[in-house]
């Protein structure tokens, strides 16, 4: 399946290689290698989880349940509550798993002791040294780049969830690292769990045999209510402890629900033209999640995304209860439509149905986690090439390049935005440093204004 996956994304990848080869030139990386961590077949496999989160229980489950002895090996979060809570749902999740005959029913698969829960904005570091040769980077996307440049430099595999970064600096150290790791012959997973669903490589591929006929247009949405994320209070907590907490309302760390959520419906349309955008319009705002505590990100975004032959992306991202909640992508061609699940996707030519995929549960969401985390441990094993940081890397920056339209409400070229000088997050590993955005004296933050905010 991965190998698959990254021949589908084949052109992308030459593209990328290009921009990716200069980013790399004046990495920091190029002269710190360690050397690469490898299990053979039969070797356990040590894991080590930094975010400990929902997604974080959910992915180390799916690590330590893939074929072959694996363990996880440690842990690191910013917050020690937050690490108790997630041991807690993994060694849960875990019993539940082990009594399925697939898992092997392993259940000696966590072995976490005190000395290896780390904790603190450094705590990546002491994870990543810790002895393992696997490493989840489950954090806020803000942090991302930081991190896995670490892991690259300690010479372990990873697998990082998406969006790689919340800006375009953060892209380019993300797209230099991966160019270290594969020099170094690491294995590098993201979690576009789409690229891993057969119902989506089916459907690609008949796209790409003409099912369709010639490509003119992509949609994408992910219009649905609010996020699975509430707002903490600020009690006592700094004001760097406070955004972190609430990363997910912070565009630093989160890169705005356009590129946190929506980068998985725009990383399908770059798959299918096998291809980034050049450029970019778009309108949005928050009309709705108003309050201060809810940090400085947009709740609508639409933007309108060219292709360097003319092809047009039109894509939609909402978080605003009871209105049309829709999470898609469609392809538009000369002689019918191919609509685009996580379900399964169907085509239509003159408006009646041709073809659809089977709807069978394997191809569902909670298959793909699994299977994104299969495909990394069999590489790891058995020494395949598995290198999905690029398309990782050029789906962020089309997210952000998106999100960059919609904050300034003009034109943004990819040229631009990918060279942009301007950081928005920070390496901070002490809870002393200063966030990079403050609040007024009311606690609110600045939000972006179309038509007067800079972006580049
Ligand atoms: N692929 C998917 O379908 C999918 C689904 C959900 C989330 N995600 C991604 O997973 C990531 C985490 O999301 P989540 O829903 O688990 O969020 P979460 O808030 O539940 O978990 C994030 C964890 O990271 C910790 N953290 C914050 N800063 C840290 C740092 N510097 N070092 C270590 N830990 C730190 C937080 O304390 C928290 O426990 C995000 O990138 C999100 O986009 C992907």
């Amino acid at each position: 399946m991965s190998n698959q996956c990254l021949d589908s994304a084949g052109a992308s990848r030459r593209e990328f290689l290009k921009i990716s080869a200069a980013a790399a030139a004046g990495s920091a990386l190029a002269g710190a290698m360690s050397r690469p961590v490898h299990a053979a077949g039969g070797d356990t496999i040590k894991v080590a989880l930094v975010g400990c989160g929902a997604r974080g229980a959910g992915a180390a489950v799916q690590a330590i349940s893939t074929k072959g002895p694996a363990k996880l090996w440690a842990m690191a979060d910013a917050f020690s509550d937050r690490l108790e809570i997630c041991l807690r749902n993994i060694e849960r999740e875990h019993a539940r798993n082990s009594n399925r005959e697939r898992y092997g029913g392993a259940a000696d698969r966590i072995d976490v002791p005190k000395e290896r829960q780390f904790i603190g904005l450094d705590a990546y570091r002491k994870a990543i040294d810790s002895g393992a040769d696997v490493v989840l980077l489950v954090e806020p996307p803000g942090f991302r780049p930081n991190h896995f440049e670490y892991a690259v430099q300690a010479g372990k595999h990873v697998f990082m969830e998406k969006p790689v970064a919340s800006d375009p600096v953060g892209v380019r150290r993300v797209l230099a690292a991966a160019e270290v790791a594969k020099k170094k012959n690491l294995k590098v997973g993201v979690g576009l769990q789409r690229r891993h669903q057969r119902c989506y490589h089916e459907a690609i591929q008949r796209i790409g045999d003409g099912a369709i006929g010639e490509l003119i247009a992509l949609r994408c949405y992910w219009n649905s209510a609010a996020p699975a994320k509430s707002p903490v209070p600020r009690g006592k907590l700094t004001e760097l402890e406070y955004q972190v907490r609430n990363w997910y309302f912070f565009s630093w760390l989160s890169g705005d629900h356009i590129c946190e959520q929506h980068v998985h419906n725009i990383d399908v349309c770059n798959w299918i033209k096998q291809a980034h955008p050049t450029e970019a319009e778009g309108l949005g705002g928050r009309q709705v999640r108003t309050g201060k505590e809810y940090g400085n990100i947009f709740d609508h975004h639409a933007v309108e995304f060219t292709y360097a032959d003319g092809t047009k992306m039109f894509s939609q991202c909402r978080q605003i209860p009871g209105c049309w909640n829709y999470v898609a992508e469609s392809a538009h061609g000369t002689r019918g439509t191919a609509n685009l699940y996580a379900s399964g996707a169907e085509f239509r030519v003159g408006g009646k149905r041709v073809w659809r995929t089977a709807r069978d549960r394997a191809e569902g969401k909670r298959g793909a986690y699994q299977a994104e985390h299969d495909a990394l441990f069999d590489a790891i094993r058995h020494d395949k090439p598995h290198h999905e940081a690029e398309y990782g890397a050029l789906s962020t920056m089309t997210a952000i390049l998106g999100r960059m339209a919609t904050y300034s409400g003009k034109t943004v070229m990819w040229d631009a935005a990918f060279q942009s000088p301007n950081t928005i997050t920070t390496d901070a590993d002490k809870w002393d440093a200063e966030s990079p955005i403050l609040p007024d004296e009311d606690g609110r933050y600045a939000v972006a204004v179309p038509g007067t905010t800079h972006v580049i």
